[in-house]
């Protein structure tokens, strides 16, 4: 299966970093944030990928991502969204021509993980695939309604809704047949202005082809200041736990 990153948007909730450059460029560790849902899409075993980028720091993805051999892509293509604001479902339908009428896994470049998906691509058939993640602030994220007697089904995802239906979050992590273009054509912009992947996979539903699974490890979105420092000191920790230890019990004896 192909494999869709988008690394676009302006991150102004991360300014003044991102007057530097583009949120998914800035570091996890030892690491630029992209670096990571990409390693997610090779361990499932996808080597063709295409990035979507956006805003006036487009040009440094190049110099990290080269042409995606270092990370041993068979290809890696760029696109690029002109409207920076024009949300998730807006970047996406870039990619239309480069699935090529076949399914698409798709995932947003702040999202960190390291859960395998692999069995999820591989036996992906048709429809809509979310992964879910159980998060204390659900208000945050797109939250799924589960159907009041059958929890594998999701009768309606919710974007950042005040009073949450459920504990989960729906992950930037999704598989898509070809319908998912379709889709965004159908959708307006949200009170935010943008094309919301949310209103995408709410199509899913009322076609009764959305599939949930529970992403089977640690999850982060690290879109804000306190997410992108969690996820710094979680994958700082797994990859180097010896020193990890050392600096924290240095930093915080102060
Ligand atoms: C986006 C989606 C939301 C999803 C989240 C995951 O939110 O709109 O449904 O739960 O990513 O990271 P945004 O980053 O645009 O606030």
């Amino acid at each position: 299966m192909k494999g869709v990153i988008l690394a676009g948007g302006l991150a102004t909730r991360l300014y003044p970093l991102t007057n530097a450059t583009n949120k998914h460029l800035l570091p996890i560790y030892d690491k630029p944030m992209i670096w990571y849902p990409l390693q997610t899409m090779v361990k499932a075993g996808i080597d063709e990928v295409m990035v979507v980028v956006s805003g006036p720091y487009a040009g440094h993805f190049i110099r990290i991502l080269k042409n995606g051999k270092e990370f041993g892509l068979k290809n890696l293509s760029y696109a690029y969204q002109e409207n920076p604001k024009g949300g998730i479902a807006d970047a996406l339908i870039l990619a239309e021509d480069f699935a090529n009428n076949q399914p698409i896994t798709v995932m947003l470049g702040d999202n960190t993980t390291d859960a395998n998906i692999s069995n999820a691509v591989n036996s992906f058939d048709d429809g809509a695939v979310v992964f879910l993640k159980e998060v204390p602030d659900p208000q945050r994220f797109g939250v799924p309604r589960f159907d009041k007697q059958d929890k594998s089904k999701i009768v309606e995802i919710l974007e950042k809704p005040s009073n949450p239906p459920s504990n989960y979050a729906v992950t930037g992590l999704y598989i898509y047949d070809n319908k998912v273009f379709d889709y965004i054509k159908q959708c307006k912009p949200s009170d935010r202005g943008e094309l919301e992947i949310t209103d995408v996979n709410n199509f899913y539903i009322k076609n009764n082809k959305l599939r949930w699974s529970e992403l089977d490890g640690y999850w982060l979105d690290a879109g804000t200041f306190d997410t992108l420092l969690a996820a710094n000191v979680y994958w700082a920790k797994k990859k180097n736990p010896e020193v990890f230890t050392k600096l924290i019990n240095k930093v915080t004896r102060h």
